[in-house]
């Protein structure tokens, strides 16, 4: 009794997947930033799996390391000869199992373990020895039908071997079953599609059927979440559900999206309470968003963490960076990889940072570059600031210490140290440390020269520029 609870899963994933037309395996193709074979088996995750094997085509290597990270054994398939071919390989590593196998397509990426586990429960309460889960097909597709005998699932026709009777029927195959493993015998009797050159792992419907084994197939969900990959189009139309399902579910949590249709959030994103995004805002990869955020137009995100009651300004792109509590960002802003900004500091316009710690309540409000930097609290960067970290060989690093306030126009040339309190005039060019409270200053002592632009205009020098006001101002003046 107690085998009969064992569960192992197949995920079927050596296809070439020739439709997609590329060099990249199908099921390593993405989905708002995550491959498709990792929604699969993100879906047999939460049920309790003795044992998870995945079959690999010849590129192999490729989606191995892909899955690292996911308890899986993957047996290789070396020639792609069928869906038939593919399971026989991974029963292989079944030897002594006992229980249910759950058999999955790898280009199915919509399937839940919600809609498994209904298949699991359906399997063991009807006792059937093949349950296979179906959906109702409408419009052109080519999926395998679901042919029935006085409603008793009788084979699956795949849709090039059906004839035009067999063509009409609606409800079609999802390639995603759940079988005893006893079944598994039957591999063998499945005979080669000469046309095709591929053993169908569907035929052994039809010979199950044939042998007495208790078979049924089962709609529970509809096309759009049980839909198989195979195509460009397809991608695109999963990845339009799986968008739905992932606004959907941020919604529900208490996010609020100003305009759906223009915003991309990734699977793995994680995004708070009360945050709002406004249109055109990407956030990708591993990125968790803090709540009471506000995330204005044309931004992108990726790979970053973003504390609570952050606001990022238009067009603006973080990669992955960490933002603290209360601090604002843009518009125009650039964070490249390894920035921290701290508490309520403020990033402002055509502001690049790049690999630096910035602290908390510091301002960088206008057109600078700060790279390589570790900058303390309380810290005033001038507009137009540069810290110059790259001599043409290798970088280095300026640090400049808390309370300091750096003039417009100044440019800090690493290696070099800023202390606490500090004042840099505006317009110098930092060569030296500055010693903490002091002030530095780096430019040519101002001159001015009375009247020098009259003695030109004498000199007939200044002719058409702005001669005539200075005839005017001349007259009104004297
Ligand atoms: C398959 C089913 C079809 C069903 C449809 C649902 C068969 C013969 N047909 O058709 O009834 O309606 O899925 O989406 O099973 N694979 C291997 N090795 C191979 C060939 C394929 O591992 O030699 C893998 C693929 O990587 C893919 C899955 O099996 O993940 C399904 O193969 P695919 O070629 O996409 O089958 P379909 O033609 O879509
Ligand atoms: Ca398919």
């Amino acid at each position: 009794m107690k085998n009969d609870l064992d569960l192992a899963s197949v995920v079927l994933a050596a296809g070439l997947g020739t439709r997609m037309k590329s060099p990249t395996p199908k099921v390593l193709h993405r989905i708002y930033g995550k491959p498709i074979i990792k929604y699969v088996l993100d879906s047999v995750k939460p049920l309790r799996l003795k044992k998870n094997i995945v079959v690999v085509g010849p590129d192999n290597k490729k989606i191995i390391n892909a899955l690292t990270g996911y308890d899986a054994v993957f047996a290789v398939q070396r020639i792609p000869k069928g869906t038939g071919d593919a399971l026989k390989i991974a029963a292989r590593l079944l030897k002594g199992f006992n229980g249910t196998v759950l058999v999955l397509n790898g280009d199915t990426p919509l399937i839940t373990a919600a809609m498994l586990r209904r298949l699991i429960r359906i399997h063991k309460n009807s006792a059937e020895d093949i349950s296979m889960i179906s959906f109702i097909a409408n419009g052109a597709h080519s999926y395998g039908r679901v042919v029935r005998d006085n409603n008793r699932v009788k084979a699956v026709i795949e849709d090039r071997d059906a004839d035009r009777e067999q063509r009409k029927i609606k409800e079609v195959n999802s390639g995603i079953y759940a079988m005893r493993s006893e079944v598994l015998k039957l591999l063998g009797g499945i005979k080669i599609n000469v046309q095709k050159g591929e053993y169908y792992l569907t035929d052994i419907i039809g010979i199950a059927v044939k042998k007495g084994f208790k078979v049924g197939s089962h709609i529970l969900g509809k096309e759009a979440e049980l839909a198989g990959v195979n195509s460009r189009e397809d991608l695109y139309l999963a990845s339009q559900y799986m968008k739905e399902r992932i606004l959907r579910k941020w919604s529900e949590r208490g996010v609020f999206f100003i305009d759906k249709s223009s915003v991309f959030i990734g699977s793995e994103v994680e995004i708070g309470i009360d945050t709002i995004l406004y249109p055109n805002v990407h956030i990708e990869g591993k990125t968790s968003i803090g709540s009471k955020c506000v995330i204005y137009p044309n931004t992108r995100i990726a790979d970053s963490r973003i504390e609570d009651n952050v606001t990022v300004k238009d067009s603006t792109l973080i990669e992955s960076s960490v933002i603290k509590e209360g601090a604002s960002i843009g518009p125009f802003a650039h964070l490249r990889p390894g920035s921290v900004i701290g508490r309520s500091t403020r990033i402002g316009n055509f502001v690049e940072i790049k690999k630096s710690v910035i602290g908390d309540g510091t301002k960088a409000q206008h057109i600078s570059y700060l790279g390589d930097a570790v900058i303390g609290d309380n810290v005033n960067i001038g507009a137009g600031t540069i810290t110059c970290n790259y001599d043409g060989r290798e970088k280095h690093k300026t640090s400049i210490g808390d309370n300091v306030f750096i003039g417009s126009d100044s440019q800090l040339v690493a290696p070099v140290r800023v202390g606490e309190n500090a004042y840099v005039g505006a317009g110098s060019t930092i060569t030296m440390d500055v010693p903490s409270n002091a002030l530095a200053v780096s430019r040519a002592a101002q001159r001015n020269i009375p009247d020098w632009t009259l003695k030109r205009f004498k000199q007939g020098i200044n002719k058409g520029r702005g001669e005539d006001k200075l005839r005017k101002g001349k007259n009104e003046g004297g």
